[in-house]
């Protein structure tokens, strides 16, 4: 491969290349994936799973929220799973002691936030150092925060899309992962937008996890911040073919 600055390429999603590291005496990477809502994202990575580095195991879903469907999607798919109401904590730092309990009692390495509705505390994010991911709905920089559909088509943008970016106590502003992108139709709706753009994260967030998994299991000793997982913003056509040559590597 002549690519070296995008790493989400056919050559880097060779498990196989770990394998001829050595890596085979590991220990399994156990990742927790935190909720609040529906879980789409969830069912994306659930759906991927088996194409991930063959040391990660997708190991507990922990929802703020009782009732929630994405626990119905960790139950079919077999994953154990654990519900922190927020509501019956008296304050954000025993609510975050008790998530940190909680990860640590199912042994997680790896935390991945998929539409968990809660701010994370420095205190909590210092004991998870480069090992905390979220995907956020909007070309970060741009649209932190809440309503990011509805903001980026009211400033009439033309663009919109999706980041995975590494958490830190700033919200939504940890240095970006990946991103991909759509052009805004603005004859569409909020909705119809916020549709489209999920269609994107359904395709990047496990693409994007599993190069970062993969780049983990080649160097398990470095912190997994400090590996380059830059990708840029690519386009809806461009990662549909990526995501298709990695689900489908056959086709290559
Ligand atoms: C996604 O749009 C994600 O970008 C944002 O929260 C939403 C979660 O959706 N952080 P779902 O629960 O995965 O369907």
């Amino acid at each position: 491969m002549t690519e070296t600055r995008d790493p989400i390429t056919a050559g880097d999603l060779l498990v196989g290349k770990a394998a001829s590291s050595g890596a085979s005496e590991l220990k399994t990477q156990r990742v927790a994936v935190l909720v609040s809502g529906s879980g789409t994202n969830l069912q994306s990575l659930i759906d991927t799973w088996a194409l991930q580095p063959k040391r990660a195991q997708l190991s507990l879903v922990l929802s703020n929220r009782p009732g929630i469907f994405a626990l119905e999607r960790a139950a079919t798919a077999n994953i154990p799973s654990c519900v922190l109401d927020h509501t019956k904590f008296g304050s954000r730092t025993a609510f975050d002691e008790a998530l940190h309990e909680a990860l640590e009692s199912h042994q997680i390495d790896f935390i991945v936030l998929a539409g968990f509705m809660r701010i994370l505390s420095p205190d909590f994010l210092t004991r998870w150092p480069g090992k905390i991911i979220n995907i956020h709905p909007s070309l970060l920089p741009a649209y932190r925060g809440l309503n990011t559909h509805a903001r980026a088509l009211a400033d009439g943008q033309k663009e919109h899309g999706c980041s995975i970016h590494w958490v830190e106590p700033e919200l939504d502003a940890g240095p970006i992962i990946a991103q991909a992108k759509i052009d805004i139709n603005h004859a569409e709706t909020a909705e119809q937008l916020q549709q489209r753009v999920q269609r994107l994260e359904h395709m990047l967030y496990p693409l994007a996890l599993h190069t970062i998994l993969s780049s983990w299991e080649l160097s398990p000793s470095q912190p997994v911040s400090s590996l380059d997982t830059r990708l840029g913003a690519i386009t809806e056509n461009e990662l549909q073919k990526r995501y298709n040559d990695w689900r489908h590597p056959e086709a290559l």
